[in-house]
C-alpha cells in the first residue's frame, strides 16, 4: 500500500497497535538498491508489519549538494517493496513532513541536533548540517510510524552510530538493528549515488574497499599502528581519486584511534568522477 499522508499513516498503525502487532521501520531516500532490500528483508522477517519510508530529506542537504538530481525511483522503488512483502510505502511530499515555506530554513522548524563530537569529523566535517537534517527526519519518522525496530545499514556508519546515540540520549522507545554492507562481486559498496558513475568511474571507485580490505589483512598481520596502517593505502590511490577523508576511529564513540583494535572502524571518503563516495570496515 502507497501512502502519502501521516494522517492516513498514522491510522493503519494504529489499528496494528490495537492488534498487538509488531512494527519495523526501513527509513530511505529511494531508488532502492540490493542494500536497502536487505534491510527490508530483515524488517520483514523479525516484524509483523513493515514501513518502508521513502523521502529524499531536503534538510540534510547541502546548498550545493545534489538534491535536485538525486534519484527518485518511487513506481519501481513501490514495485521492489510490494515483491519483497513490505505493507506500507510512506512516501510523503516535502509539505507534507515540514509544512509550506520555510522548508530549508533553520529559524523556522525545530531541529534535533546531534552533539557536535559526533559531527564535526568524517562526512560531518564536509556536510555541515547534514547529521541535524538527518536526527530531525528520522525523529520524525520515528513519530509518525512508532517503530518497535528500525533498520539502518552499516554503509552510512557515521549516521548509524549518531542515531543510536540519538536513541540513547532522548530515550527514543525503539531498537535499532543495524545491517551488514552490501557490496557488488567487484566489492564496491552499493549505493545510489553509484548510479553518477561511469563503468570506468565504477573501477575507479574499487580503490575504496581495496584500500580497506589490505587495511584489514594487515591488521590481522598484526600491524595496528594506524599511521603504519594508513601508509598502506596510497598504493591503491591515483590522480582520479580525491581521497577526502581515511580514519580510524571508535566504532561507538568516533573517537580517534591512533593503534588499531577490535572496537575500531576504518572510515574512507573519496570523490571519483566529482561523486563523493564512502565506506567503511570494522576490523
Ligand atoms: O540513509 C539515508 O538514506 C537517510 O539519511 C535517511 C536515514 C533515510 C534519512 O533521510
Amino acid at each position: 500500500m502507497l501512502i502519502h499522508k501521516i494522517e492516513e499513516l498514522r491510522k493503519q498503525i494504529k489499528i496494528w497497535k490495537k492488534q498487538g502487532l509488531t512494527v519495523g521501520l526501513v527509513p530511505t531516500m529511494g531508488a532502492l538498491h540490493n542494500g536497502h532490500l536487505s534491510l527490508i528483508k530483515k524488517s520483514v522477517e523479525k516484524c509483523d508489519k513493515t514501513v518502508v519510508s521513502v523521502f529524499v530529506n531536503p534538510i540534510q542537504f547541502g546548498p550545493n549538494e545534489d538534491l535536485d538530481k538525486y534519484p527518485r525511483t518511487l513506481d519501481a522503488d513501490r514495485k521492489l517493496c510490494e515483491d519483497a512483502g513490505v505493507d506500507i510505502v510512506f512516501a510523503p511530499s516535502p509539505k507534507e513532513m515540514y509544512g509550506e515555506g520555510h522548508i530549508l530554513s533553520n529559524d523556522f522548524l525545530t531541529y534535533v541536533v546531534p552533539p557536535f563530537f559526533y559531527v564535526d569529523k568524517l562526512c560531518g566535517k564536509s556536510r555541515v548540517g547534514h547529521f541535524d537534517g538527518v536526527c530531525t527526519v528520522v525523529n520524525k519518522l520515528f513519530n509518525i510510524v512508532q517503530p518497535d525496530f528500525a533498520f539502518f545499514g552499516e554503509k552510512d556508519r557515521q549516521q548509524l552510530i549518531i542515531i543510536k546515540k540519538m536513541i540513547k540520549d532522548l530515550n527514543i522507545p525503539v531498537e535499532i538493528i543495524p545491517c551488514p554492507i552490501v557490496r557488488e562481486e567487484s566489492g564496491l559498496a552499493l549505493s545510489s549515488r553509484n548510479k553518477y558513475l561511469t563503468e570506468n568511474g565504477k573501477i575507479e571507485a574499487l580503490a575504496l574497499n581495496r584500500i580497506l580490505f589490505n587495511i584489514k589483512t594487515c591488521y590481522n598481520k598484526g600491524i595496528k599502528d594506524v599511521s603504519a596502517l594508513t601508509e598502506t593505502a596510497y598504493s591503491f590511490l591515483n590522480e582520479n581519486h580525491a581521497l577526502e577523508y581515511l580514519e580510524f576511529r571508535d566504532k561507538d564513540t568516533l573517537e580517534e584511534k591512533k593503534t588499531a583494535d577490535n572496537n575500531t572502524i576504518v572510515f574512507i571518503a573519496v570523490k571519483v568522477e566529482n561523486v563523493r563516495l564512502i565506506d567503511n570496515i570494522e576490523l
